[in-house]
C-alpha cells in the first residue's frame, strides 16, 4: 500500500501521522497567480486550446528559458503540457524503442525507469553516490555509454537526493557524449530551488542546444502541482511530434491554467524566493536533527527539498524501517528503495512541512530508535 494511504488509514484509526513523504511545497499558489487564474475563468478561459500550449505562454516560457540558460528559444520550439511527467512520457514515447538503451539516475525519480521498461527499453542506471553528494561520476557514465544509448537522462537538483551537477560536472557529461548521436532529457523542474551553487543546464553548453530535451514547469517553483502544468524546450521537429502526441492523448492543458502561468512567470518572484529560503532553513534543521539520531547520517542536499539520509548504520534495510517509522513513530518517509535499487540503505524526507513538525517528527524518530535499535 502507497505510504500515503497507509498515512490516511492509520490516521482513521486516530493516531497523528507527521507527514514527510510529500513531494510538494506545502506553501499556498501565491496569490497574484490564484486571482490570474480566477480572472481567467471568469473571462471565458475554459474552452479548448492550441494542442501545444497558449501562444503568449509559449512565448512567455521561451524568454524565461533564453533568461535563465542563456540560449536562443523560440516559441515553437516550446510544449506545455499538463505537469512536468507528459514530459517525460512524450520523450520516452518519442525517442525509445525495444532494446535501446536509457541511461537514468538511480536512485532518481522512479518515473524514468518504468518508463524505459515499459517500452521495452533498456534501463541502464548510473549509481548516484553519497561521497559525491549524489552527483553523477562522469567516468562512470562514460563507461556505460554503448551504440545503443539513445538517451541519457539528467535531473539537477536532484530527486530524491537534492545533489546537484555542478556546471564542470555537466560540461564534462557533454564532452562525454562527444558527437555520438545521443539526446538529453534534462530534467529542471527543481531549477529555482536551489541554496547552494548555481543552476547550469546542459542546453547552454555549444552544440548541445539542438540535443536536449529540457523539463522544466511550474508544480514545484510556484507551488502549482494541482494546476498540472509544464512544458519542454527542444528542437521545434520534435516539439511537433510532442504536440501530435499531446492532441492524441490531452487535447490541450487547461486554458485558464495557462493563463494563470503567465502571470506566474512575468508577476512578482518574491514568493518563490520566500519559499525556497524557508526551505533551506527547514533544511539545515532537520538535517542537523537527523545527524544526532544513532544510525543516521545525512550529506546537506544543495536543491529542491528533499533530505536523504544514511541508515545503513542502523542495520535495517530501507522499507522494513520506513514502514516501522510510519507505523510505531507517526513519521511518514520514503524508503530510498522507492526510487531504485541503489536506494537501499537510504530513507527520503520532504521538508515541505513547518518547522514545528519537523522538530516533532525528529523527537519521535529519536525516541523509536532509543527503544528499538540497539
Ligand atoms: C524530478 C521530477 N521530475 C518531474 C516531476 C513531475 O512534476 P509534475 O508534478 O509537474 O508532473 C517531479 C515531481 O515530483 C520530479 O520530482
Amino acid at each position: 500500500m502507497p505510504v500515503a494511504c497507509r498515512g490516511s488509514a492509520l490516521e482513521k484509526q486516530g493516531k497523528e501521522i507527521i507527514h514527510l513523504e510529500i513531494g510538494e511545497p506545502d506553501f499556498a499558489t501565491p496569490s497574484n497567480i490564484v486571482d490570474a487564474g480566477v480572472d481567467a475563468l471568469h473571462m471565458g478561459w475554459t474552452h479548448y486550446g492550441p494542442s501545444a500550449g497558449l501562444p503568449d505562454l509559449r512565448k512567455e516560457i521561451a524568454e524565461y528559458v533564453m533568461r535563465t540558460r542563456g540560449v536562443p528559444v523560440t516559441s515553437d520550439e516550446v510544449v506545455v503540457v499538463p505537469g512536468g511527467k507528459p514530459i517525460i512520457f512524450f520523450t520516452m514515447l518519442t525517442l525509445v524503442d525495444e532494446g535501446d538503451e536509457v541511461i537514468y539516475p538511480n536512485p532518481g525519480f522512479p518515473i524514468y525507469e518504468s518508463m524505459i521498461n515499459y517500452l521495452g527499453g533498456r534501463a541502464v542506471p548510473i549509481r548516484l553516490r553519497e561521497e559525491r553528494d549524489f552527483a553523477l561520476d562522469v567516468k562512470e557514465l562514460a563507461a556505460l555509454i554503448t551504440d545503443r544509448t539513445k538517451l541519457i537522462i539528467l535531473n539537477s537538483p536532484q530527486n530524491p537526493t537534492g545533489g546537484m551537477l555542478a556546471r564542470k560536472d555537466i560540461e564534462e557529461v557533454a564532452r562525454a557524449i562527444g558527437d555520438r548521436n545521443i539526446m538529453v532529457l534534462s530534467d529542471e523542474i527543481y531549477s529555482r530551488l536551489i541554496f547552494e551553487g548555481e543552476h547550469f543546464s546542459i542546453m547552454t553548453v555549444p552544440g548541445f542546444k539542438d540535443r536536449t530535451i529540457l523539463l522544466d514547469g511550474f508544480s514545484k517553483t510556484y507551488a502549482m502541482t494541482g494546476w498540472r502544468m509544464g512544458y519542454g524546450v527542444m528542437r521545434a521537429d520534435l516539439a511537433a511530434h510532442m504536440t501530435r502526441l499531446m492532441t492524441n492523448s490531452n487535447s490541450c492543458t487547461a486554458s485558464f491554467t495557462q493563463v494563470a502561468g503567465i502571470q506566474a512567470l512575468r508577476g512578482d518572484q518574491s514568493s518563490v524566493d520566500h519559499m525556497c529560503s524557508e526551505f533551506k532553513h527547514r533544511r539545515d534543521i532537520f538535517v542537523a536533527g537527523l545527524n544526532k539520531i544513532k544510525g543516521f547520517s545525512c550529506r546537506m542536499p544543495k536543491g529542491a527539498f528533499y533530505v536523504f539520509p544514511n541508515i545503513a548504520k542502523t542495520g535495517w534495510p530501507s522499507k522494513k524501517l520506513a514502514d516501522a517509522l510510519l507505523e510505531q513513530a507517526g513519521v511518514a518517509c520514503l524508503a530510498g528503495t522507492a526510487f531504485g535499487a541503489f536506494g537501499e540503505g537510504y530513507l527520503r524526507f520532504s521538508v515541505a512541512n513547518s518547522l514545528e513538525n519537523l522538530n516533532r517528527a525528529l523527537q519521535w524518530i529519536e525516541g523509536w530508535v532509543g527503544k528499538n535499535l540497539r
